[in-house]
């Protein structure tokens, strides 16, 4: 059995007896347009520091269907959530996020520079994260820069498993990444659980290359510069979903309405969303 119909009888199956038929049985994201997940990236982005339990929590409030975040690693071992592979920009400390340990980036603010309402904000780690939302939200997971982390497929699949997030009842788990090997990797690992690739790179938007991405990925996401309907319409006969990104304006949101892609990955939930007009 492929993996596609392998997930999707799971899921069926699954859902009949599952108390995650309850957990997902809100409303979905429609208005009159054609239904589209609403992907909160990085949390809320454009209202609250990113990849923080505050943006997180934000985006639920929003009723995003998923959040997405960023996954790395601390020195000493611990997967933490945060987008540069520095912490510079994002936090009032400096350094790599590998040479710093779980300690030294706990104590770090992650919500100052996005506003003083948010001092103190720390960088979550990845199981704080998915103890916090799973079930409640779907998470979009992206291991960001894995090639810094050899290993983190392994580690990222064994914290999945051991919350059961790796069956199929728990299709809104997803795992994305630019690093194309890493997601194989995770399909041979975690072959339950979809995978997406990410790119800006137009030249993989060819029959051939999608075809060949189908081959372990359920999910192709590109940069919106990129989508075309002729795009969508290849991804969907070589059976993957699409989800763009990032949106930060509603011309953008609106463009990949048009384009019928199946996720909008957006720093404003609102955009997206006609129950937040
Ligand atoms: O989910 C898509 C998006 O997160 C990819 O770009 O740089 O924001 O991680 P980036
Ligand atoms: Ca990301």
């Amino acid at each position: 059995m492929n993996k596609k119909l392998l997930i999707g009888t799971g899921v069926a199956f699954s859902l009949l007896f599952s108390p995650f038929s309850q957990a997902f049985a809100e409303e979905p994201t429609t208005g009159e347009r054609k239904q589209v997940d609403n992907v909160a990236h990085r949390g809320a982005a454009g209202y609250a520091p990113e990849n923080t339990i505050a943006g997180f929590d934000l985006a639920v409030d929003m009723k995003a269907d998923y959040i997405e975040i960023d996954v790395q690693r601390s020195k000493d071992g611990e997967l933490v959530v945060i987008h540069d592979t520095t912490v510079d920009r994002t936090t009032d400390g400096k350094g790599k996020v590998g040479d710093l340990t779980l300690e030294q980036l706990r104590s770090l603010d992650a919500g100052s520079w996005k506003g003083e309402e948010f001092a103190g904000e720390p960088i979550p780690t990845f199981e704080e994260i998915m103890d916090r939302y799973h079930g409640k939200v779907g998470i979009l997971i992206e291991l960001k820069a894995p090639e810094l982390y050899p290993g983190i497929e392994e580690q990222v699949a064994e914290a999945l498993s051991e919350r059961n997030l790796d069956k199929p009842q728990n299709e809104k788990i997803i795992l994305q990444s630019f690093n194309f090997d890493s997601m194989k990797k995770m399909d041979e690992l975690l072959p339950q659980v979809p995978v997406g690739v990410l790119t800006s790179n137009r030249a993989l938007t060819t029959k051939a290359a999608l075809k060949e991405i189908s081959t372990y990925a359920e999910w192709f996401n590109p940069s919106y510069g990129i989508v075309t309907e002729d795009v969508v319409n290849e991804v969907h006969s070589q059976g993957m979903q699409i989800g763009s990104w990032t949106v930060r304006s509603q011309e953008a949101a609106d463009f990949l309405f048009d384009m019928k892609v199946d996720a909008i990955i957006t720093d404003y939930p609102d955009y997206v969303d006609p129950r937040n007009e």
